[in-house]
């Protein structure tokens, strides 16, 4: 059983979890509980920011008789550990200060010293320590780099140890690094891409059968391509522009010397309303066509044109591609909803009529499909998260 710290818009991290195993729940309003034999491996997850075995679960204690049982429990566990630990503790869910956390660990550092067990203590600069401090201190990713994440959920509280953190720098140079951006078509985040891909919830069973194959009609700079490959798919991308074609391309080039890549991938232009894909086809993810960047809440006759605007572009893409997918090919789509200052959002009309273009939307246990928006709190146009079966 493991325990997942989900990212900043946790409804979004919890579908993606849902797509790709099989039994996973609500643990707090922060984390979900993946029950599960298989290894869970953080990186390869977009909207999850650290992982961790469950060890056990208590019941629901502040943090000092919580921290107590911890200490109980270490102090016996490490007695005889051999060579030095590095240690850091992390804490979600509990009234607590930093400081508190930190003398907990300072604690069990001199319980372990008086059994002969050195441990180096992470200073706690909050009550958790960042992705960024666990993944750069390699916690969780050797049986003497440890990370304690004690989580206090609705009706019990989990101690677990982290089996890794999301690597913000590798995120980061998969964006930055790439050497073709374009700040017009805009900048899918990576973590994004990943979450997106995974949403399409093609098993990994499959991909030892014969490499599925992922198709974004509207594939801009590459960077859902880009995530595929690294996923071990093969990538397919089309977009209207063809310099968008020739900027993929040269990412994609960039990639493959970059990292050892089993897939292949496929480019070339075409307009997604009227194109005819080459099979086979397992699953289309894009972020479709978003209308213009906004930094303001537009005007409501601006907004009545580019929504009009999106709307004919997105359904007619999704009339074309219908009829050149097997049944129950999984479509994966960002589609733009516009955010007003009170925090309501107005919706593409075809989010809406879905069944009337031909698709099934699918539903989720864990979160309404209305709940699936990606936004950063200044950002006007929001992506809204459409999964989808033909
Ligand atoms: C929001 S961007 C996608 C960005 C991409 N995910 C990336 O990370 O670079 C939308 C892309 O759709 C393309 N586009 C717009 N209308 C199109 C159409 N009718 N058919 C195909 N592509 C289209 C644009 O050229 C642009 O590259």
């Amino acid at each position: 059983m493991y325990i997942a710290l989900l990212g900043r818009q946790p409804e979004i991290s919890i579908a993606e979890l849902e797509r790709r195993f099989t039994s996973v729940r609500w643990f707090s309003s922060e984390t979900a509980i993946i029950d599960t034999d298989r290894i869970v491996n953080v990186q390869q997850l977009g909207g999850t920011q650290k992982t961790g075995r469950v060890i056990m679960t208590l019941p629901l204690r502040d943090w000092r008789t919580t921290s107590m049982k911890i200490v109980q429990h270490y102090q016996k566990a490490w007695s005889d550990f051999e060579g030095k630990v590095t240690l850091g503790i992390s804490t979600y869910g509990f009234t607590t200060n930093a400081r508190d956390v930190q003398k907990t660990g300072l604690t069990l550092k001199s319980k372990l010293k008086a059994s002969g067990v050195s441990v180096r203590l992470i200073p706690n600069q909050d009550v958790s320590l960042s992705s960024a401090t666990s993944h750069h201190n390699k916690l969780g990713l050797s049986e003497n780099k440890i990370e304690l994440l004690v989580v206090k959920g609705r009706d019990s509280i989990i101690l677990a140890e982290s089996t890794g953190s999301q690597n913000i720098t590798a995120l980061a140079a998969r964006d930055q690094g790439r050497p073709r951006r374009d700040a017009f078509v805009g900048m899918l985040p990576p973590k994004l891409a990943l979450l997106m891909v995974n949403l399409a919830g093609l098993s990994t069973h499959d991909k030892a059968q014969s490499r599925p194959r992922i198709l974004d009609p509207f594939c801009g700079t590459g960077v859902l391509l880009q995530e595929s490959l690294l996923a071990g798919y093969d990538a397919y991308g089309t977009d209207l522009a063809e310099k968008m074609i020739s900027y993929s391309e040269d990412n994609l080039k960039w990639l493959k010397s970059n990292n050892q890549l089993k897939g292949s991938w496929t480019l070339h232009e075409g307009d997604a309303m009227t194109t005819t894909w080459n099979g086979p086809i397992d699953a289309v993810v894009a972020e479709t066509y978003l209308g213009q960047p906004f930094s303001a809440p537009p005007s409501p006759a601006k907004l009545k044109e580019v929504r009009g605007n999106c709307n004919h572009i997105i359904s007619t893409f999704l009339k074309n591609l219908h009829g050149q997918l097997k049944p129950g090919t999984p479509v994966i789509l960002a589609v733009p909803a516009w955010r007003h200052i009170d925090g309501t959002f107005t919706h593409l009309p075809l989010t809406e009529a879905i069944d009337a273009l031909g698709y099934r939307q699918i539903t989720l246990s864990h979160v309404r499909n209305e709940q699936l928006l990606y936004y950063r709190p200044d950002q006007v146009v929001a992506r809204q998260l459409l999964i989808l079966e033909a």
